[in-house]
């Protein structure tokens, strides 16, 4: 969990921004729920020196990497940062092919705490992207320090199948999500937040501790922010939708990585990121991604099983109309009698069998199902 730079600052990301966004985390009180990372995107990089040792753009990062991540340790968070396995990045900065080793040792020596390692300028066979994504797990593992490895080819090569093996925690299941809720048939790309669901919640199966399956960042309170969350029709989403998102990727065991301006959220930004009973179903210790259980044009409805034995039920509406929906849990194979408590409500439901009500357009509602003796 954490937040992570590109959506919001894009190529302009530097350490004052980075450093009022960890202040922000833990005034927020985003610290304390679980957000403990922030993740440097691609940007900062400032070339390679004379011994080829890749180095900070020096306006953007005049104290440079290391004591940025002492600044995020001294406030009990880590430190994430970007390369690609090519000779350039997405954004066309300097990357890691040929210097993986040089460069996890840099990492290191830097006291960082991930490593996100993207695709562009790489070529299109699988093989090559195992080989590429191993040559830096192993370097990484050489450098000594405990560095996760997050995977990102945008699940072009089916990386859920082999990203585990070459030495990645958690691998993109897909294209960057932008700031919508579903691109439109007119629309040539841009991935919404229905878009990727519907990749990310086939790959159940996949997702386990140590490896994720990892649909992309939070897009909670963008509000259509111009930048890269913008481009491909991003033109924002509502509360609802957003809090959809935030449901969605809690069930599926997703990393939940906000990109909004934590330094001024609204109310309602607060009560979706803040909300540790869905936090509580995302970071659950069994590490299952929910099951997609129905799933027609109007409903989709997901199944998550919990380390305690309960459940996560979350009931979507895809429409563009407020829905009455009714369900006995027997027809998600939840034989007996539960007591339900609404996770957006913070209310306890009672015991019951079935649920029913309403469900507005686009709106998910997460409850938690306790099985009564
Ligand atoms: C790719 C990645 C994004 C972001 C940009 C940075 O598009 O998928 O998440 O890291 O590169 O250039």
């Amino acid at each position: 969990m954490g937040w992570m730079s590109w959506n919001f600052f894009a190529e302009k990301v530097n350490e004052k921004d980075l450093e009022e966004m960890a202040d922000a985390m833990v005034a927020s009180g985003m610290a304390k729920a679980g957000y403990n990372h922030i993740f440097i995107d691609d940007g900062w990089q400032g070339g390679r020196d004379n011994k080829n040792k890749i180095i900070a753009d020096p306006v953007k990062f005049p104290s440079g990497i290391k004591a940025l991540a002492k600044y995020m340790h001294d406030r009990g968070l880590k430190l994430g940062i970007y390369s690609d396995a090519a000779q350039l990045t997405c954004a066309g900065y300097t990357a890691s092919l040929g210097f993986e080793e040089q460069d996890a040792k840099t990492f290191a020596s830097w006291d960082v705490d991930y490593l996100k390692y993207d695709y562009c300028g790489a070529p299109p066979d699988s093989n090559t992207a195992k080989l590429r994504y191993k040559t830096m797990a192993d370097a990484l593992r050489k450098s000594r320090r405990d560095i996760a490895f997050g995977i990102c080819e945008w699940g072009e090569r089916q990386p859920w199948h082999w990203a585990a093996q070459a030495g990645g925690q958690l691998w993109r299941t897909t294209g960057d999500v932008r700031d919508k809720w579903k691109r439109k048939s007119a629309e040539k790309w841009g991935e919404g937040i229905m878009d990727i669901l519907d990749v990310n919640a086939e790959l159940h199966s996949y997702a386990g501790p140590g490896h994720w399956n990892d649909p992309d960042m939070l897009v909670v309170g963008l509000y259509g922010k111009k930048g890269p969350s913008g481009d491909g029709g991003g033109t924002g989403c509502t509360d609802t939708e957003y809090q959809s998102q935030f449901s969605l990727w809690a069930m599926m065991s997703a990393p939940l990585y906000a990109t909004n301006d934590l330094r001024n959220m609204n109310e309602a930004t607060k009560n979706i990121l803040l909300n540790e009973e869905v936090i509580a179903i995302d970071q659950d210790a069994l590490g299952k991604q929910a099951e997609r259980k129905i799933k027609n044009d109007v409903w989709n409805v997901f199944v998550k099983s919990l380390a305690n034995g309960d459940y996560a039920v979350a009931i979507l509406n895809r429409s563009d109309a407020a829905q009455n929906f009714a369900i006995d849990f027997k027809e998600l194979g939840l034989d007996g009698k539960y007591e339900v408590r609404d996770l957006w409500q913070h209310k306890d439901l009672g015991k019951s069998k079935s649920w029913k009500g309403d469900v507005q357009s686009h709106e998910t509602k997460i409850f938690r199902l306790m099985k009564v003796k």
